[in-house]
């Protein structure tokens, strides 16, 4: 019995250390990288909306003059392993990729004032199509001229297929909005439940 207990002791113990080394990267995995051309332009990311799911603003054109500047529903979605970092952290690590995919009001006999449609569940704003995406990458290092590092790109304002590759936005496009206004290092947290959850 003590022979198989003494056997038994540093064969548990190293199991546990096995296991705590096995889960500490993963819990503190660094974002997967966007990807370049050689000029430096971003390329599409792939398969963003099998990524975290955090929100969906909604600024129809109808409400807005008939042209929102993110016309319709705007649908945020993190990559997997920098949500990951924010859950744990509550911080966007560098490489973090957040996408926005716009998606037009269903026409469907739309109000013409404002452009809600009757539907079965209700008279309200229901999606239609795929008409845009535009992505943010924070990186200190690749876009220390970019205030935080967070740049900005779009992919095109149309039905799919969009452009396969994008430049960054001077900061004054894009970046000097978000930081004057989001609550969350450049990130409109206050407008995504699901974050605002995963970072208590
Ligand atoms: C006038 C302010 C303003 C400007 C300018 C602006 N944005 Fe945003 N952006 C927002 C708001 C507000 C949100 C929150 C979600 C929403 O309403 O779409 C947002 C969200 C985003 C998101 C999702 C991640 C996040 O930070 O919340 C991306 C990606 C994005 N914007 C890209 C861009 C790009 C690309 C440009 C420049 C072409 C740009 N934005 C310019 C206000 C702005």
């Amino acid at each position: 019995m003590t022979i198989i207990k003494n056997l038994m002791l540093p064969v548990l113990a190293t199991g546990v250390i096995l296991a705590a080394g096995t889960l500490a990267p993963t819990a503190h995995a660094a974002p997967a990288k966007a990807k370049f051309t050689s000029d430096g332009a971003v390329k599409m990311p792939v398969n963003w909306r099998e990524w975290v799911y955090v929100g969906t603003p909604l600024t129809p054109n109808a409400l807005n003059g008939g042209a929102a500047a993110f016309p319709e529903f705007h649908n945020v979605y993190v990559e997997p392993k920098a949500y990951k970092h924010f859950a744990k952290t509550g911080e966007w690590a560098n490489g973090t990729q957040i996408v926005k995919e716009l998606v037009s009001v269903r026409e469907n006999d739309n109000d013409p004032n404002t452009g809600a449609s009757m539907e079965v569940s209700g008279q309200g704003y229901f999606m239609g199509e795929f008409i845009g995406l535009e992505l943010t990458i924070k990186d200190t290092k690749r876009y220390s001229d970019q205030p935080g590092g967070w740049a900005y790109f779009s992919f095109g304002h149309q039905p799919q297929p969009y452009n396969a590759t994008a430049e960054a936005f001077p900061a004054e496009a894009c970046n000097a909005c978000h930081a004057a206004n989001a609550e969350g290092d450049f990130v409109f947290t206050q407008f995504y439940p699901v974050l605002r959850a995963a970072g208590k």
